[in-house]
């Protein structure tokens, strides 16, 4: 939707771009201690996590496969309205496969959680789950995630990736917008 209003062009910093690139290769260096010699499916959750995924799967040292889902959590605004909506599935199965679900950021936490309720039902041989950001303070949930880039504070939040009505996914860093 065309929106009337001009959006900011370059919004403040929170996380530049250089530590963004530095905690990407460490979270691949754990990732890859953790499922040394196995095969890994990578789930990126669209479209937040395009970006982040597109960078940690081209820095993890093993051999990947990546699939696709879409869910819908939020509605436009900057608020969550707590329903997720599966927009797009994968095609492949993943019974007996090494999973990691790539989100952008953990706020509520319901997101990820019903992904993961969702996943385990599939029964791959394991399920591990990577969030670039986290707001502690909103998490409802007591999801657990096993790779965190940066606890953020419950401010929100554009960038790479992440949006505010489908703006700024391709701003290199994560700046604040509230
Ligand atoms: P949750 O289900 O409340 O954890 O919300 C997770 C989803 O809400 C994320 O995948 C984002 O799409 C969106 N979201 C939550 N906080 C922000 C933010 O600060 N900026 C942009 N999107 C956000
Ligand atoms: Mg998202």
């Amino acid at each position: 939707m065309r929106s009337s209003i001009m959006p900011m062009s370059n919004p403040p910093v929170l996380i530049d771009t250089a530590r963004v690139q530095a905690r990407v290769q460490e979270i691949a260096r754990s990732i890859e201690a953790d499922l040394a010699g196995h095969e890994l499916t990578v789930i990126c959750i669209l479209k937040g996590s395009f970006i982040f995924c597109a960078d940690l799967i081209r820095a993890i040292h093993l051999p990947v496969k990546c699939e696709f889902m879409g869910l819908s959590s939020y509605h436009g605004g900057k608020t969550s309205s707590g329903e997720v909506k599966v927009t797009l599935d994968m095609k492949e199965p993943i019974e007996g496969c090494h999973v990691l679900v790539v989100e952008d950021i953990v706020d509520t936490g319901l997101t990820l959680q019903y992904i993961l309720n969702a996943l385990k039902l599939r029964q791959p041989a394991s399920l591990r789950c990577a969030s670039f950001l986290l707001k502690r303070e909103a998490l409802q949930s007591d999801l657990k995630v096993d790779y965190v880039g940066f606890e953020i504070p419950n401010r929100f939040v554009v960038g790479y990736g992440l949006d505010y009505q489908e703006l700024y996914r391709n701003l290199p860093y994560i700046g604040v917008l509230d």
